[in-house]
């Protein structure tokens, strides 16, 4: 399996708008977007993908295999992109999420992001609000 394939069946696994390995491919193509991943036993279990335009970054996808998860994998993503963020001198990162995802809520507020605007019904299946978080670098 190539880390495209792996990265695709976790967007299966975690996402209704699953990006697909071709999807994946295309976003690489432009060197503003950014992969980390952790890996067990040469397969990827966790995710960051982020994009970084001119300082402005934004956080695009982050998931961890469900039998990986609560192993402190999200957060070693989440100090790697900072640091990476730091050294190249990006201002601020912001990210979208839905208000119930009380894991990924709880995981960037831990991190110091603050939520600065919701979109009302933003999400369907299931419907949800959208909340954006930002964090100054
Ligand atoms: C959110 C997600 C990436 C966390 O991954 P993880 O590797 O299990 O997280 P970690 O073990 O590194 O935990 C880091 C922090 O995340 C938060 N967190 C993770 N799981 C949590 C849970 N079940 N309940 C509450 N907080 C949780 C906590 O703040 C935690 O810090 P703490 O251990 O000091 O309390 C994972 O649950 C996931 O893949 N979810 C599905 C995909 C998704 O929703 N992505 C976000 C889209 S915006």
């Amino acid at each position: 399996m190539s880390i495209f394939q792996d990265i695709a069946k976790l967007e299966n696994d975690n996402f209704s708008d699953a990006w697909s390995e071709s999807s994946l491919e295309q976003t690489f193509e432009y060197d503003y977007n950014h992969l980390l991943m952790e890996k067990r036993g040469g397969k990827v279990v966790g995710y960051i993908i982020y994009s970084d335009v001119q300082g402005e970054a934004e956080l695009l996808r982050i998931a961890v295999d469900k039998s990986f998860r609560r192993q402190g994998i999200a957060d070693t993503l989440m100090q790697n992109m900072l640091e990476e963020l730091n050294e190249s001198g990006a201002e601020r990162v912001s990210l979208e999420v839905r208000a119930h995802n009380i894991s990924a809520v709880s995981l960037y507020k831990k991190y110091g992001f603050k939520d600065i605007f919701i979109r009302e019904n933003y999400y369907h299946d299931p419907e949800d609000d959208a909340l954006i978080f930002q964090l100054q670098l």
